[in-house]
């Protein structure tokens, strides 16, 4: 069943909090989800720790670059979703995780420096399609939107976006407390006390809307040459790390 990367090569992004927030509001609709944490800092692991653990919704602890084509094909026979939650910098793993993806969920804050770590991702994906000719969908996520106002920086992001022919979700994730808090005191947003967390009821719903837009965009059952697309990852996987070097040099 559909596999899906939240990318983005910056860190702190919003990567595994969107991908947290998604896996849990799968689950508690009742459908079996897989949530990878290939962080090697572990914050899903550490969130799962301090959770409760409902029989749909397994966390797979320590994903590797060795173990992540394994862990997909396995969990993508039993489970509805596979969640992929990435750590920033650009890794074989995040190639080969794209490569393994029906789609590719990639986070923005309305800041330019997002919108860097997001392009690079935009230019695995091309290379991707060009060198592999593997095309994997992708879409933006606007995430720690304030409610209220709409600031500049966001409407530049935006309008770069447009530009680009990037898709961006019509559901942004807002800035709540909520959102924050699952990983201090575990759980979700569908088991924390209202009293305790400002606007709960607020950001349940915005979770709401961002699950069923991503639902609609990646329904359970896709038709998918998986095979192909591993295979053009692994490719590519060779040589990210040469590519980020060659940066490296280059900016030295
Ligand atoms: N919608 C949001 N509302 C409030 N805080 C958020 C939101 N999204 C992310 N954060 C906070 O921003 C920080 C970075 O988010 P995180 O998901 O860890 O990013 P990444 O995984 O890309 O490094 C964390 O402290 C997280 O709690
Ligand atoms: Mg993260």
């Amino acid at each position: 069943m559909p596999t899906i990367t939240f990318a983005n090569t910056k860190g702190g992004a919003g990567k595994t909090t969107v991908a947290l927030v998604l896996a849990a509001e799968l689950a508690q609709r009742g459908l079996r989800v897989a949530l990878l944490d290939t962080d090697p800092q572990q914050w899903i692991t550490r969130w799962h720790r301090l959770s409760e653990k409902p029989a749909n919704f397994t966390v797979v602890s320590n994903v590797s670059e060795e173990t992540i084509e394994q862990e997909v094909k396995t969990l993508g026979k039993k489970m509805d979703y596979v969640i992929i939650d990435v750590a920033g910098g650009v890794t074989p793993l995040l190639a080969k995780s794209i490569g393994l993806s029906e789609r590719v969920m990639i986070p923005v804050q309305g800041c330019a420096m997002d919108a860097a770590g997001a392009a690079q991702v935009l230019e695995i994906l091309r290379e991707l399609a060009a060198q592999c000719d593997i095309r994997i969908a992708h879409s933006v996520v606007l995430t720690r939107i304030n409610s209220i106002i709409t600031t500049r920086a966001l409407m530049a992001v935006k309008a770069l976006l447009a530009e680009q022919q990037v898709h961006v979700l019509e559901t942004a994730l807002i800035e709540r407390a909520a959102y924050r808090d699952m990983f201090v005191t575990g759980g979700t947003l569908h088991t924390m006390e209202a009293e305790r967390v400002s606007n709960l009821d607020k950001a349940q719903e915005n979770a709401r809307l961002f699950a069923e837009e991503v639902m609609s965009l990646v329904p359970m059952k896709v038709a998918k040459a998986k095979t192909a697309k591993a295979d053009g990852a692994k490719a590519k996987a060779t040589k990210a790390p040469k590519t980020e070097s060659a940066k490296q040099r280059k900016a030295a």
